[in-house]
Protein backbone atom coordinates (compact mmCIF):
# COMPACT_ATOMS: atom_id res chain seq x y z
CA UNK A 1 0.00 0.00 0.00
CA UNK A 2 2.90 2.00 0.86
CA UNK A 3 5.65 2.90 -2.22
CA UNK A 4 8.49 3.93 -1.59
CA UNK A 5 11.81 3.87 -4.33
CA UNK A 6 15.23 5.23 -4.07
CA UNK A 7 14.22 8.29 -5.35
CA UNK A 8 11.88 8.63 -2.89
CA UNK A 9 14.34 8.42 -0.55
CA UNK A 10 16.78 10.86 -1.86
CA UNK A 11 13.38 13.23 -1.40
CA UNK A 12 13.12 12.21 1.74
CA UNK A 13 16.91 12.44 3.06
CA UNK A 14 16.72 16.11 1.46
CA UNK A 15 13.06 16.67 2.94
CA UNK A 16 10.76 16.51 0.38
CA UNK A 17 7.68 15.09 1.20
CA UNK A 18 6.89 13.02 -1.87
CA UNK A 19 7.10 9.12 -0.44
CA UNK A 20 4.40 7.94 0.90
CA UNK A 21 1.54 7.30 -1.90
CA UNK A 22 -1.65 5.27 -0.26
CA UNK A 23 -3.37 3.84 -2.92
CA UNK A 24 -6.48 3.79 -2.12
CA UNK A 25 -9.36 2.52 -4.20
CA UNK A 26 -11.51 5.08 -4.67
CA UNK A 27 -15.36 5.11 -5.49
CA UNK A 28 -14.45 6.71 -8.82
CA UNK A 29 -11.74 3.59 -10.01
CA UNK A 30 -14.65 1.34 -9.17
CA UNK A 31 -16.73 0.51 -12.61
CA UNK A 32 -19.91 -2.39 -12.32
CA UNK A 33 -19.41 -6.37 -13.40
CA UNK A 34 -22.45 -7.48 -14.87
CA UNK A 35 -23.42 -10.93 -15.56
CA UNK A 36 -24.59 -11.78 -19.10
CA UNK A 37 -26.54 -14.52 -20.66
CA UNK A 38 -27.10 -16.05 -23.70
CA UNK A 39 -30.07 -18.13 -23.74
CA UNK A 40 -29.34 -20.56 -27.27
CA UNK A 41 -26.33 -22.18 -25.58
CA UNK A 42 -27.07 -21.45 -21.40
CA UNK A 43 -23.44 -19.29 -21.63
CA UNK A 44 -23.09 -16.82 -18.68
CA UNK A 45 -20.55 -14.27 -19.27
CA UNK A 46 -19.15 -11.48 -16.91
CA UNK A 47 -18.20 -8.25 -18.57
CA UNK A 48 -17.61 -4.48 -17.82
CA UNK A 49 -19.53 -1.93 -19.52
CA UNK A 50 -17.77 -1.27 -22.98
CA UNK A 51 -17.24 -5.54 -23.22
CA UNK A 52 -21.17 -6.22 -22.24
CA UNK A 53 -22.68 -3.56 -24.81
CA UNK A 54 -20.52 -5.37 -27.58
CA UNK A 55 -21.47 -8.66 -26.32
CA UNK A 56 -25.07 -7.30 -26.08
CA UNK A 57 -25.03 -6.17 -29.77
CA UNK A 58 -22.79 -8.64 -31.81
CA UNK A 59 -22.93 -12.30 -30.15
CA UNK A 60 -26.80 -12.41 -28.92
CA UNK A 61 -26.32 -11.70 -24.95
CA UNK A 62 -28.46 -10.14 -22.50
CA UNK A 63 -27.90 -8.57 -19.25
CA UNK A 64 -29.10 -10.13 -16.01
CA UNK A 65 -27.19 -7.50 -13.22
CA UNK A 66 -24.52 -6.02 -11.65
CA UNK A 67 -22.74 -8.61 -9.26
CA UNK A 68 -20.07 -6.33 -8.25
CA UNK A 69 -17.39 -3.88 -9.07
CA UNK A 70 -14.02 -3.97 -10.36
CA UNK A 71 -11.14 -1.10 -11.11
CA UNK A 72 -10.48 -0.42 -14.62
CA UNK A 73 -7.62 1.71 -14.69
CA UNK A 74 -5.27 0.79 -11.84
CA UNK A 75 -2.89 3.46 -12.36
CA UNK A 76 -0.87 3.62 -9.51
CA UNK A 77 -2.45 0.57 -7.71
CA UNK A 78 -1.57 -1.78 -10.98
CA UNK A 79 1.41 -3.90 -8.70
CA UNK A 80 -0.72 -4.29 -6.04
CA UNK A 81 -3.99 -5.47 -7.54
CA UNK A 82 -4.80 -8.75 -9.55
CA UNK A 83 -4.63 -8.00 -13.78
CA UNK A 84 -7.08 -10.38 -15.14
CA UNK A 85 -6.45 -11.45 -18.44
CA UNK A 86 -9.05 -12.68 -21.14
CA UNK A 87 -8.86 -15.21 -23.55
CA UNK A 88 -11.06 -16.77 -25.95
CA UNK A 89 -11.54 -20.01 -27.32
CA UNK A 90 -13.64 -20.47 -30.58
CA UNK A 91 -15.83 -23.63 -30.72
CA UNK A 92 -18.88 -25.20 -32.28
CA UNK A 93 -22.08 -23.60 -30.63
CA UNK A 94 -22.22 -24.14 -27.05
CA UNK A 95 -18.96 -24.85 -26.54
CA UNK A 96 -16.64 -21.69 -27.03
CA UNK A 97 -15.67 -20.31 -23.81
CA UNK A 98 -13.52 -17.61 -22.02
CA UNK A 99 -10.91 -17.70 -20.10
CA UNK A 100 -10.62 -15.42 -17.34
CA UNK A 101 -7.48 -15.77 -15.30
CA UNK A 102 -4.62 -13.64 -13.47
CA UNK A 103 -2.02 -16.51 -14.44
CA UNK A 104 0.07 -15.58 -16.94
CA UNK A 105 1.33 -19.19 -17.88
CA UNK A 106 -2.24 -20.23 -17.06
CA UNK A 107 -3.10 -17.90 -20.10
CA UNK A 108 0.27 -19.22 -22.38
CA UNK A 109 -1.07 -23.37 -21.92
CA UNK A 110 -4.48 -21.71 -23.04
CA UNK A 111 -3.25 -19.92 -25.94
CA UNK A 112 -0.34 -22.45 -26.89
CA UNK A 113 -1.66 -25.69 -26.23
CA UNK A 114 -5.58 -25.39 -26.60
CA UNK A 115 -6.01 -22.78 -28.98
CA UNK A 116 -7.02 -19.51 -26.95
CA UNK A 117 -7.04 -16.40 -27.99
CA UNK A 118 -5.69 -13.51 -25.89
CA UNK A 119 -8.01 -10.75 -25.93
CA UNK A 120 -5.69 -8.91 -22.93
CA UNK A 121 -6.66 -7.25 -19.74
CA UNK A 122 -9.77 -6.92 -19.18
CA UNK A 123 -10.14 -5.58 -15.26
CA UNK A 124 -8.29 -5.42 -11.83
CA UNK A 125 -9.20 -6.56 -8.17
CA UNK A 126 -7.94 -8.05 -5.41
CA UNK A 127 -6.30 -11.21 -4.74
CA UNK A 128 -6.80 -11.67 -1.51
CA UNK A 129 -10.23 -11.52 0.84
CA UNK A 130 -10.29 -7.60 1.72
CA UNK A 131 -6.98 -6.59 -0.27
CA UNK A 132 -8.14 -2.64 -1.16
CA UNK A 133 -11.45 -3.43 0.81
CA UNK A 134 -12.63 -5.95 -2.03
CA UNK A 135 -14.95 -8.41 -0.29
CA UNK A 136 -16.54 -10.10 -2.93
CA UNK A 137 -15.10 -13.55 -4.12
CA UNK A 138 -15.85 -13.70 -7.71
CA UNK A 139 -15.66 -17.96 -7.99
CA UNK A 140 -14.58 -19.71 -10.95
CA UNK A 141 -15.96 -23.56 -11.94
CA UNK A 142 -15.25 -25.77 -14.82
CA UNK A 143 -18.59 -26.72 -16.39
CA UNK A 144 -17.63 -29.39 -18.14
CA UNK A 145 -18.18 -27.65 -20.95
CA UNK A 146 -17.00 -24.24 -20.47
CA UNK A 147 -16.13 -22.08 -17.71
CA UNK A 148 -18.70 -19.72 -15.20
CA UNK A 149 -17.74 -17.28 -12.97
CA UNK A 150 -19.81 -16.13 -10.10
CA UNK A 151 -20.34 -14.70 -6.56
CA UNK A 152 -22.57 -16.61 -5.66
CA UNK A 153 -21.02 -20.43 -4.59
CA UNK A 154 -24.23 -22.26 -4.54
CA UNK A 155 -25.16 -22.00 -8.29
CA UNK A 156 -21.94 -23.18 -9.68
CA UNK A 157 -22.18 -25.97 -6.87
CA UNK A 158 -25.23 -27.07 -8.16
CA UNK A 159 -24.11 -26.72 -12.06
CA UNK A 160 -21.25 -29.09 -10.35
CA UNK A 161 -23.73 -31.87 -9.02
CA UNK A 162 -25.77 -31.54 -12.33
CA UNK A 163 -22.80 -31.88 -14.54
CA UNK A 164 -20.64 -34.66 -12.41
CA UNK A 165 -17.66 -33.64 -14.76
CA UNK A 166 -17.25 -30.17 -13.52
CA UNK A 167 -15.08 -28.86 -10.92
CA UNK A 168 -14.70 -25.88 -8.72
CA UNK A 169 -11.36 -23.96 -9.87
CA UNK A 170 -11.41 -21.66 -6.75
CA UNK A 171 -11.44 -18.12 -6.21
CA UNK A 172 -10.62 -15.68 -9.25
CA UNK A 173 -10.01 -12.82 -7.24
CA UNK A 174 -12.20 -10.43 -5.02
CA UNK A 175 -14.21 -7.83 -6.24
CA UNK A 176 -16.12 -4.99 -4.57
CA UNK A 177 -19.69 -4.04 -3.85
C1 LIG B 1 -10.86 0.81 3.07
O1 LIG B 1 -12.01 1.38 3.65
C2 LIG B 1 -11.71 2.32 4.65
C3 LIG B 1 -13.02 2.73 5.29
O2 LIG B 1 -13.95 3.15 4.34
C4 LIG B 1 -10.96 3.49 4.02
O3 LIG B 1 -10.62 4.45 5.01
C5 LIG B 1 -9.67 2.96 3.38
O4 LIG B 1 -9.01 4.00 2.70
C6 LIG B 1 -10.00 1.86 2.41
N1 LIG B 1 -8.74 1.26 1.93
C7 LIG B 1 -8.47 1.07 0.64
C8 LIG B 1 -7.14 0.49 0.34
O5 LIG B 1 -9.25 1.40 -0.25
C1 LIG C 1 -27.66 -18.53 -5.90
O1 LIG C 1 -27.86 -19.64 -6.74
C2 LIG C 1 -28.91 -20.50 -6.31
C3 LIG C 1 -28.87 -21.73 -7.21
O2 LIG C 1 -28.93 -21.37 -8.56
C4 LIG C 1 -30.21 -19.75 -6.35
O3 LIG C 1 -31.27 -20.57 -5.92
C5 LIG C 1 -30.11 -18.52 -5.47
O4 LIG C 1 -31.29 -17.74 -5.59
C6 LIG C 1 -28.90 -17.68 -5.85
N1 LIG C 1 -28.71 -16.63 -4.86
C7 LIG C 1 -28.63 -15.36 -5.21
C8 LIG C 1 -28.39 -14.41 -4.10
O5 LIG C 1 -28.73 -14.98 -6.37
Amino acid sequence: MFKFSSICLIAFIIGLNCCFTYAAISSQNLVPLTRLHRIYDNYNFIATESDASYAVANNGFIRQNVIGSVVLNAGDSVNELKSIYRSYLPGPTGKDDHLFTYSDSEVNLAVNTVGYRYEGVRFYCGLKANDFNATIPLYRFWTGVRHLYTTNYTEGNAILVTSGVGAYENVLCYIWQ
